[in-house]
């Protein structure tokens, strides 16, 4: 263990730690907007997902540990790295790349902090029911368990959570964007000619996801995707 954790601490270390932990939280990101997209098909679609999930049992609760794991891993190495990048930095900046480099990873921290404010409020609604416990009050006919799609329908039906929502996905774009570069950068790909590929790829992949989830928040809002009865 104590080779993990000098690794860990060791500047390069750090950065393989953000980049393993940032690829998995990326391809959950993936997969919960896949699974999500399922409101698209109607409520039977994202219902009976959600029960198939829910009936994984205690492999749901190892996967939602190893999901904690991963995240709390991601923000503590973020915090630990940001220190450190701080305390080496000097008076004032020979140069202008350094000041840039400085600028994003400070913008990665800020867009890293909102999405953790984004996550607590979306545990709240969703998973807790906390914050509007009348949507999370139904139950799915037939299927059993929380009724998915009367729950994000009546949530997105309102307008201001649809905009809260939205607005969240930019800030989602902007941390992915960078985020997935800078992944690129520290496995390696940092050659002058694939540099504006790989700039494109993570603005298209940012986007995508981004963008689906917009799209759902949107569909009810504009009456694509109806509330149940
Ligand atoms: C329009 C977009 C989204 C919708 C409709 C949505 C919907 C949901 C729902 C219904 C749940 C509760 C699952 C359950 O306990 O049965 C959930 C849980 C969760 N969501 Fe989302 N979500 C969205 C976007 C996001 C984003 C962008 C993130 C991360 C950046 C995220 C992270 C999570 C996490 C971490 C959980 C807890 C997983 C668990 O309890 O197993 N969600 N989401």
């Amino acid at each position: 263990m104590t080779w993990l954790s000098s690794f860990w601490r060791s500047s390069i270390g750090g950065k393989v730690t953000m980049a393993v932990t940032g690829v998995l939280l990326f391809g959950f990101v993936v997969a919960h907007l896949l699974g999500n997209l399922q409101l698209l098909k109607g409520p039977d679609a994202i219902n009976s997902y959600a029960k198939m999930l829910h009936d994984l049992g205690p492999l749901l609760w190892v996967m939602r540990i190893g999901l904690l794991v991963v995240f709390l891993l991601h923000v503590v190495t973020a915090i630990r790295l940001s220190r450190a990048n701080k305390a080496a930095r000097p008076v004032a900046y020979a140069k202008e790349a350094t000041m840039q480099a400085s600028l994003a990873s400070r913008s990665m921290v800020l867009s890293g902090l909102s999405l953790l404010a984004f996550i607590v409020y979306h545990l709240l609604h969703f998973t807790f029911g906390i914050t509007n416990p009348d949507h999370m009050a139904r139950k799915a006919a037939g299927a059993g368990g929380h009724d998915v799609y009367s729950m994000v329908t009546a949530s997105f039906a309102n307008p201001a959570i649809a905009t809260a929502y939205a607005a969240f996905q930019l800030v989602l774009f902007l941390h992915l964007n960078h985020g997935l570069q800078s992944f690129a950068q520290t496995i390696g790909f940092h050659h002058g000619r694939y540099t504006p590929m790989i700039k494109q790829l993570s603005f298209l992949l940012a986007a995508l996801v981004a963008g689906g989830n917009v799209c759902l928040a949107l569909s009810v809002q504009l009456g694509i995707v109806k509330g149940a009865a």
